[in-house]
């Protein structure tokens, strides 16, 4: 489980043995989890390189990678973000399935990008077709262990009369 804040006078930013970072003292402790923080730690790093390559595509005029930048934006930014939003709402998740989705998504999308490009570039039979059909079960593993940690917090809201608990908030 993903633990929730812990009220202690604690450095900002230091991580806590719950696994949580504490990032505002006026929140009264309200902790994001680590895994949700590394999250968007590491989308805005895809965006910035598909930002530039889509700057980058521009200025040539040759638009053949832009299936490459389009799934590193959404895999690696929009997906990533969507991940961290979720684990950071989800109290209930598992921790080790939030990490195991990190780790999966985060291989997928680092090998994708290349990997496409180079099969866009040149063919099917260009020796990077392999490790690009790798990286797409990467990525999808990564989705179907999502999955699972989001419907295993909605049965477990199904068991709790009023739900399962959010992220509390600063009066909690
Ligand atoms: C500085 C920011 C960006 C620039 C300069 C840029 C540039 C481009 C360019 C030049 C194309 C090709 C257009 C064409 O084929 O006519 C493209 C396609 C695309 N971009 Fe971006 N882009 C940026 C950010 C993003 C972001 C943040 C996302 C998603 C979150 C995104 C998703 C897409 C998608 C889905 C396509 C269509 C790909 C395809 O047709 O295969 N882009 N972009």
């Amino acid at each position: 489980m993903i633990n929730g804040p812990r009220l202690s006078k604690k450095k900002l930013g230091r991580r806590d043995s719950d696994d949580t970072v504490r990032l505002d003292k006026s929140c009264q402790g309200a902790a994001m989890p680590r895994v949700s923080l590394w999250f968007f730690a590491v989308a805005p790093i895809y965006v910035l390189i598909g930002m530039g390559f889509g700057i980058f595509m521009g200025a040539t005029e040759n638009f053949a990678l832009a299936p490459a930048h389009a799934h590193l934006n959404l895999i690696g930014w929009v997906t990533m973000a969507l991940y961290g939003t979720f684990y950071a709402l989800a109290r209930e998740a598992s921790n080790r399935l939030a990490w195991t989705v990190f780790w999966l998504n985060n291989a997928g999308a680092a090998m994708m990008f290349p990997s496409l490009a180079m099969v866009l570039s040149f063919g099917d039979s260009s020796p990077f077709l392999l490790p690009l059909i790798i990286s797409e079960f990467l990525a999808l593993g990564g989705m179907l262990c999502f999955a699972f940690s989001v419907w295993s917090v909605l049965m477990k809201s199904a068991a709790a009369p009023l739900g399962v608990a959010i992220r509390p908030t600063a009066a909690e």
